[in-house]
């Protein structure tokens, strides 16, 4: 599935796109930070972020059609990363599994990753459940450990290690192999 995906660097041109992707409530109503981004603001962070080789921001499309954003950080051979992405709002029933699917083969394969870690808010069960289908264990949970509007939130902390991504992903090419 994720073979017909493209995994891309974004652009300057990317960016009005990318900001309203950010900015919808789908979007930002499960981020760590909730305000809405400036323009400015988005700008300057993607200045601070382009020439950095051990940050990633990418835009996973199928064919044409964009299907979200995910990014890494820190990125380096070997390396342990966290991850950050988000579908693109009104994108249809199975985008997620295309992005994710995509950008984890990036991660493990062009990137050479050892390891993805995620973290999602206790209310955000479309994520944990996504992580858990991706194949990330749950290892461990912050306790009310972000504070968003005066509420505290716990965290749910996922990690993938590249082993067991290439073992699932040989189990699904040979799904009859005993070992
Ligand atoms: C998480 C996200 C990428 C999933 O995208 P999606 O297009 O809904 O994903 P899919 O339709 O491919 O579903 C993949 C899996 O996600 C989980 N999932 C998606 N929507 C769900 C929901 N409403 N409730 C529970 N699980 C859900 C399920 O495990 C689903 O697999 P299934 O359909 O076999 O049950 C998308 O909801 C998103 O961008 N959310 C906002 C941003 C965000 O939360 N980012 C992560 C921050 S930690």
């Amino acid at each position: 599935m994720s073979d017909a995906c493209i995994v891309r660097a974004i652009t300057e041109d990317d960016l009005p796109m990318v900001l309203a992707w950010r900015n919808h409530l789908d979007v930002r109503g499960y981020m760590l930070t909730q305000n809405e981004i400036s323009l400015e603001e988005h700008l300057n962070w993607f200045a601070r972020v382009k020439d950095d080789k051990t940050r990633q921001q990418l835009i996973v499309l199928e064919g044409s059609d964009p299907l979200g954003f995910v990014q890494f950080n820190p990125v380096c051979q070997g390396g342990i990363a966290d991850w950050g992405f988000y579908a693109r709002p009104g994108a249809p029933k199975g985008s997620g599994s295309k992005l994710g699917q995509a950008a984890l083969a990036h991660a493990f394969k062009a990137l050479g990753l050892h390891k993805v870690c995620g973290q999602a808010i206790e209310s955000n069960v479309a994520s944990i459940a996504f992580h858990q289908k991706l194949g990330f264990a749950e290892e461990g949970r912050l306790r009310e450990q972000k504070r968003i509007s005066d509420q505290y939130h716990t965290l749910f902390c996922f990690g993938l290690l590249a082993k067991d991504w290439h073992e699932s992903q040989l189990k699904q090419e040979q799904p009859n192999a005993t070992n």
